[in-house]
């Protein structure tokens, strides 16, 4: 039965760039849309700016223009960098538009009604020089527990503790550095201690709507955190109402009163729908109204998990709407292990990674490779970055097609032959279909790729084995060429559709390529029959080349000054301090520094076979070896030359056709005999107490290429 979905992403910020941050939740988002459009359901994408508040308030008039005009350009600039990470909305809406103010408004008198709005005189900081209270972050003063200075008014960033801004020491305005004096004024609050919402939210928690629950498990725990134990009420009304002066929504008859940009900012996903409707003739009552068919779905990050599990589903509820029926808080981005930061570069803007011409969906790929429903952060190791995209997408699964395309152009005039069934249903299972259909449904997009680049392992080995650069050379082979080259295009078909909702600019390359309608779901079971016409392949994807990478955190670097050099001894040479540091290091098993999994996965380890080994004339260590790891150029195997330092132990002819492991993602290195292009792995004795070197062997069954992890 086909499902009605409603999806959203949590509305950016209108006063700051979109940074790769924010496009873990875009990205993810936006492939689970494309994946439930691709298998057939009705799924709507709706987002919006979120545009109102006191810090774009106080950025417009810095940069001297109203904030309308500031929140125009801004809507500009992010919609620009969304369609450039292909990212598809069905409406980018703003929360500063008719809609909004007409929802938020609904929402306000229904829960006016049901006696849920109480107005209390409340004391705030107020800067008597601007005119205007101050929101808790425009305060600043020293930290009441350690007197850390410069700290906001609810928290210390030196030593965490959080407070109120009364508690603060030498409490100035940020906004015109004066001392702020307390002032009472009227606030609205939604009454979320009243029983009724405790009641709902204690529910809403656990409810599973058609068997899913409605927040990840970890979600559900802070919640019950939050919400106390049973007949506990640990919930505080929430204050919804600013005073002027305020960018936002003026709160009907109460004059000089705003409603808090968190009132209307989730409010905004109704609003943005209500645009969308107007425009293509939905009815909004059956997306919005309790007892909707449609399922509502919201990406969020884990740090606005409070808004959207707590403070969200009550007004809807207590409103007269519908609730969301899946909650998905994603964790937080690091790049390279740390927090993105500015002065080493890694807060990396959406608009510089376009513009630096990197490919919006390498990083597309990257990050589902990493996602999988929890809210665990997530990193972007630069290496294993480049690593991963070179092998996975242009060494694995690019490759199928770049190898075998040629052989149906040159020499069948692009027609395609008949398809091993029995090797295609062998490939692409049923069992695989549904599993990987399960994983993105599970938002575990890391595991569907994982199966993905399984099958493309099979497809590779499939060429492997019959070896079609060796059948085009004999006519006799002909029909035989011809099959292996359309079973191989119909392999790597039925993966661009299930790669489809991450690589979608590439599918759309591939459709052309196949000259058949937009491929879906089902057409990965369905390989093109014979005689079917295919156009003349073009390149598909590129390599990332480290300098690429480079260029891209220059670009973001806030200094341009080279890092101050180390204070440590000059005339050392750090290269040779840390050789010596190895070198002591290494006979003591166990006494290393622990390594993270992502160290470890930067080692693009492979299984290599043997097919050529030499006497390197003038080495007296050195053996020459050409080794096969399943890579190709032009149709044709393409071998790895090492020289390898194990002369001593070795006579070249006993290593020809075995099996052994290499690192493949070594820098290349120039020595005098010739480029040596990764390293064999061998075992030997520190201390010499054991002479001898041991290379490493896989078990039987092992296949050249295959990763080693
Ligand atoms: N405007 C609010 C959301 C209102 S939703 C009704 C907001 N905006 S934001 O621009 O700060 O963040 C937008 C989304 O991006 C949030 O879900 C946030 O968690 C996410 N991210 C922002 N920085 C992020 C990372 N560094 N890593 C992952 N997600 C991040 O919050
Ligand atoms: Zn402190």
């Amino acid at each position: 039965m086909k499902r009605s979905l409603l999806v959203t992403s949590a509305l950016p910020y209108a006063n700051g760039a979109i940074h790769l941050g924010h496009l873990v939740e875009y990205i993810q988002t936006d492939i689970w849309v494309r994946f439930q459009k691709l298998i057939g359901n009705q799924a709507t994408y709706v987002c919006a700016d979120d545009t109102h508040g006191t810090p774009i308030m106080l950025r417009a008039e810095k940069e001297g223009i109203t904030p309308e005009a500031l929140i125009a350009r801004v809507h500009n600039e992010h919609l620009r960098d969304f369609t450039g990470f292909h990212i598809n909305f069905d409406l980018y809406h703003s929360t500063h538009s008719d809609e909004n103010r007409e929802c938020a408004e609904t929402i306000y008198r229904n829960l006016q009604a049901a006696g849920l709005i109480e107005v209390r005189e409340i004391e705030q900081y107020y800067d008597l020089e601007k005119g205007m209270f101050l929101p808790d972050r425009f305060i600043k003063g020293e930290c009441p527990k350690c007197g850390a200075a410069d700290q906001y008014g609810d928290n210390c960033e030196s030593c965490g503790a959080a407070y109120t801004p009364a508690e603060l020491k030498n409490p100035r305005s940020a906004v015109s550095g004066s001392v702020p004096v307390f002032k009472p004024s009227q606030h609205y609050f939604f009454k979320l201690s009243d029983p009724r919402c405790q009641q709902f939210l204690r529910d809403f928690t656990r409810s599973a709507p058609n068997g899913i629950p409605v927040l990840q498990h970890e979600a559900a725990n802070k919640m019950q955190e939050w919400l106390g134990a049973p007949g506990e009420n640990k919930l505080s009304d929430w204050d919804i109402s600013r005073d002027a002066p305020y960018f936002g929504f003026a709160i009907p008859d109460a004059p000089g009163k705003y409603f808090y940009v968190w009132l209307d900012a989730p409010i905004g996903y109704m609003g943005a729908f209500k645009a969308l409707a107007k425009k293509e003739g939905l009815n909004f009552d059956a997306y919005w109204k309790p007892n909707s068919n449609t399922e509502l779905v919201h990406f969020i990050g884990k740090d606005i998990l409070y808004f959207h599990a707590l403070f969200w589903p009550a007004m809807l509820h207590e409103g007269g709407f519908r609730v969301p029926t899946r909650i998905c808080a994603h964790g937080f981005l690091t790049v390279d292990g740390a927090k993105m930061s500015k002065s080493r570069g890694t807060f990396i803007t959406a608009e510089s990674y376009l513009q630096q011409k990197l490919n919006p969906e390498w990083l597309r790929y990257y990050f589902a490779s990493k996602l999988n429903g929890t809210m665990e952060d997530i990193d972007l190791s630069l290496d294993d970055f480049i690593a991963k995209v070179n092998s996975d997408l242009v060494g694995k699964y690019v490759n199928i097609a770049s190898r075998c395309a040629g052989f149906i152009k040159k020499q069948f005039d692009g027609v395609l032959g008949e398809t091993d069934q029995a090797i295609f249903d062998q490939i692409i299972t049923d069992e695989a279909l549904t599993e990987i259909a399960a994983a993105f449904e599970a938002r575990d997009s890391a595991r569907a790729l994982r199966q993905i680049m399984y099958l493309a392992d099979q497809a590779n080995l499939y060429v492997n084995d019959r070896q079609p650069w060796l059948l085009a050379k004999d006519p006799e082979q002909r029909a035989q060429l011809h099959q292996v080259a359309s079973t191989a295009l119909n392999l790597f078909r039925s993966l661009s559709v299930l790669l489809k909702p991450v690589l979608p600019a590439l599918a759309a390359q591939v459709e052309a390529f196949y000259n058949a309608d937009p491929l879906v779901w089902a057409d990965a079971r369905k390989p093109l029959s014979a005689g079917h016409c295919i156009n003349d392949y073009a390149h598909l994807m590129n390599r990332i080349e480290r300098p690429m990478v480079d260029a891209l955190i220059a670009a973001n670097s806030d200094s341009l000054q080279a890092p101050a050099p180390a204070k440590a001894d000059k005339k050392a040479d750090p290269k040779q301090a840390a050789q010596k540091q190895v070198k002591a290091e290494e006979s003591k098993v166990g006494t290393h520094d622990h390594i993270s999994i992502d160290d470890f996965t930067k080692v693009d380890l492979r299984i290599a076979k043997i097919v050529n080994a030499e006497h390197v004339e003038g080495a007296d260590k050195l053996i020459r070896l050409q080794l096969d790891i399943g890579e190709t150029e032009n149709g044709e195997p393409r071998l790895r030359q090492v020289f390898a330092g194990i002369k001593s132990a070795y006579d070249p002819a006993q290593l020809v056709g075995r099996l052994t492991v290499m690192v493949a993602n070594l820098a290349p290195r120039k020595m005098k005999f010739g480029l040596s292009e990764g390293m064999v792995l061998a075992a030997s004795d520190t201390d010499e107490k054991h002479p001898g070197l041991f290379i490493l062997s896989p078990d039987a069954g092992a296949q050249p290429g295959m990763r080693v992890k």
